[in-house]
């Protein structure tokens, strides 16, 4: 099922906001794109653009050797501060399809896989779809900042019912846009270790770091991942191509691999884009002068939609990665259920013309979040979008007794 926001973004795409020509229309910033770095990737892509004829034929579906090395070696550089070996990285069409094989190589249908929540909505459609596998949420309460703790893991495997097989973790995260320090890590880190489980760490928003915590990877944490540890990564972010469709994974476990292999035969990435992106990535100098400015323009839009938020006085939590702020609604539902927020996203979206992701989607544990990305518009949109809500919600409000 194709969630209301989503539907509702496609269906509105056509009508989009321009400040000289059509200052009334659509702002969408309810999908996690960072839409800042055209200018910069196209003539790039454009020097780039010749296919060689060993990039049209048939190779293999992990992705072909030369594609391999060259994503292994920028994780290296700038993921994983440590070597990684291209035998044990694998690429396929975007970090779902990596999640979605690699679950379904790591877990039986009805096996509980642990999410902590807030989380990346799409987690649901790429473990329970086709895998049939119950994720096991793991919520995070907002009266602490939606802190995290491995006490929680343990609640929710207590409830869950089933045995758990793994757990699903994201640094940075996404709703968040928190980056999880090193201790975080070890600690997430023992606890699967303890309790024989698998720990697939989702790192897609590894280099999209604009805030002063240093991002750190599971990689750095071991010397080896060993059996039981799976790093997800993906262009689609950190390169902000979401289209050309390629997610890498790295496992040491060549059972796993293997299976990866077998069935990403259904989800390769076309030999053009790994060409092109392998080429991207293999220019060192080009990969460090296009992080930087990045990580500048995503703190200038970050800083731009947070000051427009203090000004319309609506509360969100700080962010230091990632392309989000999760906003706090809360006192602008007309009452406390789900269905109250969704009445919100449909004034938002219907009065103002501005549509954020609900809460829900991201299974925030209580109504009333909704997640704002500010890196899906140039910044004049992302203000123009939170002073169309200050409008539609905060003056409204502050007329009531
Ligand atoms: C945490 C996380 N993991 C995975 C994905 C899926 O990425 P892709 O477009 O590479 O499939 C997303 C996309 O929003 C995400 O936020």
């Amino acid at each position: 099922v194709i969630p209301a926001f989503i539907e509702a973004h496609f269906s509105n795409r056509s009508n989009p906001f321009d400040p000289a020509t059509n200052p009334t229309g659509y702002i969408g910033l309810c999908v996690a794109e960072n839409k800042l770095m055209w200018d910069v990737l196209a003539p790039q892509m454009a020097a780039r653009r010749e296919v060689p004829f060993g990039a049209t034929g048939y190779d293999d579906s992990i992705g072909s050797e030369a594609f391999r090395a060259s994503v292994a070696r920028l994780l290296s550089r700038r993921v994983t501060r440590r070597p990684i070996d291209p035998t044990t990285v694998a690429t396929l069409a975007g970090a779902g399809a990596i999640l979605e094989t690699l679950f379904y190589a790591l877990c039986e249908p009805g096996e509980g896989v642990l999410v902590p929540t807030p989380s990346y909505s799409g987690f649901w459609a790429d473990l329970e779809g086709r895998d049939g596998q119950v994720i096991v949420p793991v919520h995070l309460p907002s009266t602490t900042g939606f802190a995290f703790d491995t006490a929680l893991l343990d609640e929710a495997v207590s409830a869950a019912g089933r045995p758990v097989r793994a757990l699903l973790f994201t640094s940075p995260d996404n709703p968040l846009g928190r980056v999880h320090p090193a201790e975080t890590i070890d600690r997430v880190l023992d606890w699967c270790e303890t309790k024989r489980v698998h720990a697939v760490f989702d790192e897609v928003y590894a280099l999209s770091v604009f805030g002063d915590v240093a991002f750190t990877s599971v990689a750095e944490r071991r010397p080896t991942l060993g059996d039981m540890v799976h790093l997800v990564w993906a262009f689609s972010k950190d390169f902000a191509v979401s289209g050309l469709r390629a997610g890498v994974l790295v496992t040491e476990n060549p059972d796993v691999l293997a299976a990866v292999r077998a069935q990403g035969m259904w989800s390769m990435i076309s030999g053009d884009t790994q060409w092109l992106l392998g080429r991207l990535v293999d220019d060192d100098a080009w990969v460090d002068r296009y992080l930087a400015e990045m990580r500048h323009r995503l703190a200038a839009s970050y800083r731009a939609a947070a000051g427009a938020l203090d000004g319309i006085g609506v509360p969100y939590l700080a962010s230091d990665a990632g392309f989000f702020l999760l906003c706090d609604l809360r006192r602008f539902l007309d009452g406390s259920g789900w269905d109250a927020e969704d009445r919100l996203w449909a004034r938002m979206m219907g009065e103002a013309g501005v549509n954020l992701t609900p809460g829900a989607a991201c299974r925030v544990g209580e109504p009333g979040f909704f997640r704002l990305c500010f890196a899906a518009q140039p910044v004049a949109a992302v203000e123009e979008a939170v002073s169309r809500i200050g409008r539609l919600l905060v003056s409204s409000s502050s007329r009531e007794p």
